[in-house]
């Protein structure tokens, strides 16, 4: 794949500009509805949709075609749904100002999808971090939707003809694929997509409580945004700290604790520093440490779980929005769909007759 992609942080989005500017800009990103939102997805993409509705014309989709690429509960999904819809407009995203819709709603997404697969290069696939770790060594009898997933995600943002996608470090890779999509088919068939670039976070990688690897669902490393205090105390006394610090009395090395950087979410400058400066001398322990991140953990979060309780109550609004959301995507959807049709030459009934 040809290096890396032009990357954007969108802490600046005035200054993050092609030409044009934001305005005439697209924004869209997407998420799995695979379990409950942590704290990764919130500081690595989702906060960062909630910063993009002002500037931007946004779309953000609920991807539950790709969620079927692994083992799941079908009678579990259609709440699944629901539930990441309310944690989403819980952490910020506002339905006056973003569109907000379930991917299976838009039928012109797969369609898409496979006509991306008729130009996708299968070695750039095969290439593919996320593919490698899900596939294992069982890359033979793994699903080729697996393999066909980053297809399916350059789809979702090239049927909007989106130019700016806000996602964690994780999904770079996946984007490079959507622009050499959006490249190769501009080529073969003439300008259609604009090449969409990402936005990243400072926070594009939040590591998980393991104080190694990326917070995820999966490895179970991770503290959901919407988890009540108890939970998130509990899960906080899991946290590893700096390793080599094993007594009380040894001088910690914060710069190398991944609760230190989780404060770095959560905390106010004052406490960061004296953390800092305590952790040095041994003046708190990792234990009083965690238990302190945990308090303004659950600070900060607890207006997101007041929001979700409301919106729990009203369930008929949920799928207002989500209908609105869908509307508006499908509209977009539709038209790209007739520009692709026309443009790779597929039979149109109602075409008129040029001869
Ligand atoms: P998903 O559902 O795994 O994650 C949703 C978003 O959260 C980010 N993220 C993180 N960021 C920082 N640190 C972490 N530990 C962390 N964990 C997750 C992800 O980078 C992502 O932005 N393939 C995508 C969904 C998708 C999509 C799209 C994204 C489908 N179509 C179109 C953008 C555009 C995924 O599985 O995200």
């Amino acid at each position: 794949m040809s290096g890396q992609p032009p990357v954007e942080t969108a802490e600046a989005p005035r200054e993050a500009t092609t030409d044009e500017g934001p305005r005439g800009s697209r924004v869209m990103s997407g998420i799995q509805p695979t379990g409950a939102i942590h704290i990764g997805n919130y500081f690595g993409a989702i906060q960062n949709w909630a910063r993009l509705q002002d500037e931007y014309e946004c779309f953000y989709s609920i991807v539950d075609l790709h969620a079927v690429t692994v083992p799941y509960e079908p009678g579990e999904l259609p709440s699944a749904v629901e539930e990441l819809a309310i944690s989403l407009l819980a952490a910020g995203l506002d339905p006056d100002r973003c569109r907000l819709f379930v991917q299976s709603e838009i039928p012109e997404i797969p369609e898409l999808a496979w006509i991306l697969t008729t130009i996708a290069p299968l070695g750039n696939l095969q290439r593919m971090t996320q593919f490698k770790d899900k596939a294992g060594e069982e890359s033979e009898s793994v699903n080729a939707g697996l393999l066909m997933y980053p297809v399916l995600q350059a789809a979702d943002i090239l049927i909007l003809k989106a130019d700016r996608v806000p996602v964690g470090e994780d999904q770079v890779q996946h984007l490079e694929l959507s622009r050499v999509l959006a490249r190769r088919f501009n080529n073969a068939f003439g300008e259609t997509f604009p090449e969409p670039r990402p936005l990243l976070t400072r926070s594009r990688r939040v590591i998980g409580l393991d104080g190694r690897s990326k917070m995820s669902k999966s490895k179970g490393n991770h503290v959901g945004l919407l988890d009540p205090p108890e939970t998130i105390r509990e899960r906080m006394k899991t946290a590893f700290t700096d390793p080599q610090r094993k007594r009380r009395e040894d001088p910690g090395r914060p710069w190398v604790c991944n609760v230190f950087s989780l404060h770095h979410l959560f905390s106010d400058e004052g406490t960061i520093a004296r953390v800092d400066r305590e952790c040095r001398a041994a003046e708190i322990g990792c234990f009083e440490d965690k238990m302190l991140l945990a308090e303004n953990m659950i600070e900060y979060l607890a207006p997101m779980r007041e929001r979700a309780d409301e919106l729990r109550a009203r369930p008929g609004r949920i799928r207002e929005i989500l209908a609105a959301g869908r509307d508006a995507a499908s509209e977009l959807a539709r038209e790209t769909m007739n520009e692709v049709r026309e443009r790779i030459g597929l039979w149109q009934a109602n075409r008129p007759d040029t001869a």
